[in-house]
Protein backbone atom coordinates (compact mmCIF):
# COMPACT_ATOMS: atom_id res chain seq x y z
CA UNK A 1 0.00 0.00 0.00
CA UNK A 2 1.66 3.40 -0.43
CA UNK A 3 1.88 6.04 2.01
CA UNK A 4 -0.86 8.92 2.03
CA UNK A 5 1.71 11.15 1.59
CA UNK A 6 5.13 11.63 0.86
CA UNK A 7 7.94 14.02 -0.09
CA UNK A 8 11.03 12.66 -1.52
CA UNK A 9 13.59 15.49 -2.08
CA UNK A 10 11.84 18.49 -1.29
CA UNK A 11 13.26 22.31 -1.28
CA UNK A 12 10.94 24.93 -1.61
CA UNK A 13 12.45 28.39 -2.52
CA UNK A 14 10.23 31.40 -2.28
CA UNK A 15 10.54 34.46 -4.71
CA UNK A 16 10.42 37.27 -2.29
CA UNK A 17 10.65 41.00 -3.21
CA UNK A 18 14.09 41.20 -1.22
CA UNK A 19 15.29 38.20 -3.07
CA UNK A 20 14.61 34.64 -2.96
CA UNK A 21 14.12 32.23 0.20
CA UNK A 22 15.25 29.09 0.48
CA UNK A 23 12.13 27.60 2.96
CA UNK A 24 12.95 23.95 2.64
CA UNK A 25 15.84 21.81 1.72
CA UNK A 26 16.25 18.38 1.83
CA UNK A 27 13.16 17.14 3.02
CA UNK A 28 12.65 13.24 2.65
CA UNK A 29 9.35 11.47 5.01
CA UNK A 30 6.22 9.68 4.22
CA UNK A 31 3.19 9.80 6.70
CA UNK A 32 1.68 5.66 6.19
CA UNK A 33 -2.13 4.92 6.35
CA UNK A 34 -3.65 5.52 9.41
CA UNK A 35 -0.09 7.13 10.95
CA UNK A 36 -0.48 10.67 13.30
CA UNK A 37 2.73 12.44 12.42
CA UNK A 38 3.58 15.61 14.01
CA UNK A 39 5.89 18.26 12.34
CA UNK A 40 7.48 20.32 15.04
CA UNK A 41 9.95 22.97 14.07
CA UNK A 42 10.41 26.72 15.43
CA UNK A 43 8.42 29.57 13.57
CA UNK A 44 9.39 30.05 9.98
CA UNK A 45 11.43 26.65 9.98
CA UNK A 46 8.96 25.97 7.23
CA UNK A 47 5.78 23.94 8.51
CA UNK A 48 2.99 26.28 6.98
CA UNK A 49 5.02 25.70 3.60
CA UNK A 50 5.16 21.31 4.23
CA UNK A 51 1.29 22.15 4.32
CA UNK A 52 1.05 24.34 1.60
CA UNK A 53 2.62 21.30 -0.48
CA UNK A 54 0.65 18.67 0.29
CA UNK A 55 -2.69 20.21 -0.49
CA UNK A 56 -1.22 21.60 -3.86
CA UNK A 57 -1.22 25.48 -3.05
CA UNK A 58 2.04 25.78 -3.05
CA UNK A 59 4.85 23.07 -5.26
CA UNK A 60 8.07 22.38 -4.84
CA UNK A 61 11.19 23.90 -6.00
CA UNK A 62 12.93 20.46 -6.70
CA UNK A 63 11.98 16.58 -5.66
CA UNK A 64 8.64 15.38 -5.34
CA UNK A 65 5.70 15.01 -3.27
CA UNK A 66 2.50 12.26 -3.70
CA UNK A 67 -0.67 11.73 -2.01
CA UNK A 68 -1.87 7.95 -1.74
CA UNK A 69 1.30 7.49 -4.65
CA UNK A 70 -0.33 10.15 -7.12
CA UNK A 71 1.96 13.12 -7.36
CA UNK A 72 0.04 16.49 -6.79
CA UNK A 73 -0.35 18.38 -9.55
CA UNK A 74 -3.29 20.96 -8.54
CA UNK A 75 -4.97 22.35 -6.04
CA UNK A 76 -6.23 18.95 -3.60
CA UNK A 77 -9.71 19.06 -2.94
CA UNK A 78 -9.31 15.69 -1.08
CA UNK A 79 -8.29 16.74 2.02
CA UNK A 80 -9.23 17.97 5.72
CA UNK A 81 -7.12 21.20 6.70
CA UNK A 82 -7.76 22.73 10.14
CA UNK A 83 -5.72 25.52 10.77
CA UNK A 84 -5.00 27.95 13.85
CA UNK A 85 -8.06 30.04 13.40
CA UNK A 86 -11.41 28.49 13.10
CA UNK A 87 -12.69 30.40 10.11
CA UNK A 88 -16.36 29.40 11.01
CA UNK A 89 -19.26 31.59 9.12
CA UNK A 90 -20.74 33.29 11.81
CA UNK A 91 -24.00 33.57 10.20
CA UNK A 92 -24.16 29.92 9.83
CA UNK A 93 -25.38 27.17 12.03
CA UNK A 94 -23.14 24.94 13.10
CA UNK A 95 -24.43 21.91 11.25
CA UNK A 96 -24.42 24.16 8.57
CA UNK A 97 -21.23 24.94 8.67
CA UNK A 98 -19.66 21.35 8.74
CA UNK A 99 -21.99 20.92 6.35
CA UNK A 100 -20.42 24.09 3.80
CA UNK A 101 -18.27 20.93 1.91
CA UNK A 102 -21.13 18.30 0.87
CA UNK A 103 -23.67 21.37 -0.13
CA UNK A 104 -20.77 23.21 -2.50
CA UNK A 105 -19.98 19.93 -4.26
CA UNK A 106 -23.79 19.05 -4.63
CA UNK A 107 -23.39 15.86 -2.69
CA UNK A 108 -26.43 13.89 -0.93
CA UNK A 109 -27.17 16.00 1.78
CA UNK A 110 -29.65 13.70 3.43
CA UNK A 111 -26.77 11.44 3.41
CA UNK A 112 -23.76 14.12 4.60
CA UNK A 113 -26.29 15.43 7.71
CA UNK A 114 -26.35 12.17 9.03
CA UNK A 115 -22.79 12.02 8.69
CA UNK A 116 -22.61 15.83 10.29
CA UNK A 117 -24.32 14.92 13.43
CA UNK A 118 -22.46 11.74 13.72
CA UNK A 119 -19.17 13.65 13.90
CA UNK A 120 -20.35 16.31 15.68
CA UNK A 121 -21.72 13.77 19.00
CA UNK A 122 -17.72 12.00 18.38
CA UNK A 123 -16.59 15.54 19.19
CA UNK A 124 -18.92 16.53 22.28
CA UNK A 125 -20.99 18.70 20.37
CA UNK A 126 -24.95 16.88 20.41
CA UNK A 127 -27.27 19.55 20.91
CA UNK A 128 -25.05 22.48 19.72
CA UNK A 129 -26.67 21.50 16.18
CA UNK A 130 -28.43 24.81 15.73
CA UNK A 131 -26.37 27.51 17.78
CA UNK A 132 -24.53 30.29 15.72
CA UNK A 133 -20.66 30.16 15.98
CA UNK A 134 -20.18 33.19 18.86
CA UNK A 135 -22.63 31.21 21.00
CA UNK A 136 -19.37 28.50 21.64
CA UNK A 137 -16.55 28.62 23.56
CA UNK A 138 -13.06 28.71 21.60
CA UNK A 139 -12.14 24.69 21.90
CA UNK A 140 -15.86 24.17 20.54
CA UNK A 141 -15.57 26.43 17.70
CA UNK A 142 -11.97 24.71 16.63
CA UNK A 143 -14.10 21.02 17.12
CA UNK A 144 -16.72 22.28 14.47
CA UNK A 145 -13.53 23.62 12.30
CA UNK A 146 -12.27 19.29 12.63
CA UNK A 147 -16.01 18.32 12.22
CA UNK A 148 -15.84 20.01 8.93
CA UNK A 149 -12.28 19.17 7.50
CA UNK A 150 -13.56 15.52 7.96
CA UNK A 151 -16.76 15.75 6.72
CA UNK A 152 -16.07 14.99 3.14
CA UNK A 153 -13.98 11.43 4.79
CA UNK A 154 -10.66 12.81 3.48
CA UNK A 155 -7.50 10.38 3.37
CA UNK A 156 -5.48 12.37 4.78
CA UNK A 157 -6.19 15.35 7.66
CA UNK A 158 -3.42 18.86 7.77
CA UNK A 159 -3.45 20.79 11.16
CA UNK A 160 -1.75 23.52 11.19
CA UNK A 161 -1.09 24.73 14.84
CA UNK A 162 -4.84 23.98 15.19
CA UNK A 163 -4.85 24.95 19.16
CA UNK A 164 -2.61 27.93 19.08
CA UNK A 165 -4.98 30.38 20.03
CA UNK A 166 -6.84 28.85 22.41
CA UNK A 167 -5.95 28.87 26.35
CA UNK A 168 -4.08 26.49 27.72
CA UNK A 169 -6.30 24.34 30.09
CA UNK A 170 -8.45 24.31 26.93
CA UNK A 171 -5.88 23.41 24.41
CA UNK A 172 -4.58 20.41 26.97
CA UNK A 173 -8.40 19.11 26.40
CA UNK A 174 -8.32 19.57 22.79
CA UNK A 175 -5.47 17.28 22.37
CA UNK A 176 -6.86 14.70 24.58
CA UNK A 177 -10.39 14.88 22.20
CA UNK A 178 -8.28 14.78 18.96
CA UNK A 179 -6.15 11.85 20.40
CA UNK A 180 -9.64 10.14 21.01
CA UNK A 181 -11.07 10.85 17.55
CA UNK A 182 -7.66 9.62 15.70
CA UNK A 183 -7.73 6.50 17.70
CA UNK A 184 -11.63 5.56 16.76
CA UNK A 185 -11.44 6.73 12.98
CA UNK A 186 -7.31 6.52 11.84
CA UNK A 187 -7.19 8.79 9.43
CA UNK A 188 -3.71 9.74 8.52
CA UNK A 189 -3.06 13.06 9.96
CA UNK A 190 -0.55 15.47 9.91
CA UNK A 191 -0.32 17.93 12.75
CA UNK A 192 1.95 21.09 12.64
CA UNK A 193 2.99 22.64 16.02
CA UNK A 194 5.96 24.47 17.81
CA UNK A 195 4.60 22.51 21.26
CA UNK A 196 7.15 19.98 22.03
CA UNK A 197 4.70 18.13 24.69
CA UNK A 198 1.75 18.17 22.09
CA UNK A 199 3.90 17.08 19.16
CA UNK A 200 4.64 13.74 21.71
CA UNK A 201 1.82 12.97 23.36
CA UNK A 202 -0.38 12.53 20.16
CA UNK A 203 2.25 11.27 17.31
CA UNK A 204 3.26 7.90 16.81
CA UNK A 205 6.81 9.58 14.96
CA UNK A 206 7.65 13.64 15.46
CA UNK A 207 9.39 14.88 12.52
CA UNK A 208 12.25 17.69 14.01
CA UNK A 209 12.85 20.34 11.97
CA UNK A 210 15.88 22.87 12.17
CA UNK A 211 15.26 26.55 11.44
CA UNK A 212 15.55 27.93 7.97
CA UNK A 213 16.08 26.06 5.61
CA UNK A 214 13.81 23.64 7.17
CA UNK A 215 15.54 20.37 7.06
CA UNK A 216 14.61 17.39 9.12
CA UNK A 217 16.85 17.35 12.64
CA UNK A 218 15.17 13.81 13.63
CA UNK A 219 12.26 11.93 12.82
CA UNK A 220 11.63 10.46 16.82
CA UNK A 221 9.57 7.28 17.55
CA UNK A 222 7.47 7.43 20.03
CA UNK A 223 6.82 4.09 21.59
CA UNK A 224 4.48 5.37 24.18
CA UNK A 225 1.62 2.91 24.45
CA UNK A 226 -2.56 3.83 23.46
CA UNK A 227 -4.43 5.87 24.95
CA UNK A 228 -2.39 8.55 25.79
CA UNK A 229 -3.49 10.47 28.50
CA UNK A 230 -2.52 13.61 30.32
CA UNK A 231 -0.90 11.23 32.88
CA UNK A 232 1.13 9.94 30.29
CA UNK A 233 3.20 12.83 30.44
CA UNK A 234 4.29 12.56 33.84
CA UNK A 235 5.94 8.74 32.83
CA UNK A 236 9.18 8.31 32.29
CA UNK A 237 9.61 7.66 28.62
CA UNK A 238 7.51 10.43 27.93
CA UNK A 239 10.03 12.68 30.03
CA UNK A 240 12.98 11.50 28.12
CA UNK A 241 11.34 11.78 25.00
CA UNK A 242 10.79 15.80 25.64
CA UNK A 243 14.32 15.97 26.95
CA UNK A 244 15.52 14.22 23.60
CA UNK A 245 14.18 16.80 21.52
CA UNK A 246 14.65 19.63 23.41
CA UNK A 247 18.26 18.66 23.21
CA UNK A 248 17.72 18.39 19.38
CA UNK A 249 16.68 22.33 19.44
CA UNK A 250 19.66 22.84 21.41
CA UNK A 251 22.18 21.43 19.27
CA UNK A 252 20.54 23.72 16.10
CA UNK A 253 20.25 26.88 17.92
CA UNK A 254 16.96 26.63 18.29
CA UNK A 255 17.04 26.55 22.01
CA UNK A 256 19.22 28.22 24.62
CA UNK A 257 21.19 25.91 27.06
CA UNK A 258 21.56 27.37 30.42
N1 LIG B 1 4.59 33.19 -0.06
C1 LIG B 1 5.80 33.41 0.47
N2 LIG B 1 6.68 34.26 -0.12
C2 LIG B 1 7.91 34.48 0.40
N3 LIG B 1 8.38 33.88 1.53
C3 LIG B 1 7.55 33.04 2.17
C4 LIG B 1 6.22 32.77 1.69
N4 LIG B 1 5.64 31.89 2.53
C5 LIG B 1 6.54 31.64 3.50
N5 LIG B 1 7.69 32.32 3.29
C6 LIG B 1 8.93 32.27 4.10
O1 LIG B 1 9.34 30.92 4.20
C7 LIG B 1 9.78 30.60 5.50
C8 LIG B 1 8.92 29.47 6.08
O2 LIG B 1 7.61 29.94 6.31
P1 LIG B 1 6.45 29.04 6.93
O3 LIG B 1 6.34 27.79 6.13
O4 LIG B 1 5.23 29.88 7.06
O5 LIG B 1 7.06 28.69 8.38
P2 LIG B 1 6.34 28.20 9.73
O6 LIG B 1 4.95 27.74 9.39
O7 LIG B 1 7.22 27.09 10.23
O8 LIG B 1 6.36 29.36 10.66
C9 LIG B 1 9.69 31.89 6.31
O9 LIG B 1 10.95 32.50 6.29
C10 LIG B 1 8.69 32.70 5.54
O10 LIG B 1 8.91 34.09 5.70
MG1 LIG C 1 3.10 28.33 10.15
Amino acid sequence: MSAALSLSSVGKIYQAKSGPVQALDGIDFSIGEGEFLSILGPSGCGKSTLLSLASGLEFPTSGNVALSGKPITHAVTDIGIVFQTDVLLEWRRVLDNVMIQPQIRGLDMKLYEQKARDLLALVGLTGFEDKYPHELSGGMRQRVSICRALIHDPPLLLMDEPFGALDALTREQMVMELHLLWLRTRKSVMFVTHDIQEAILLAQRVLVMTPRPGRIAEIVEVDLPFPRKPETMETRRFVELVAHVRHLFERHGVLKKY
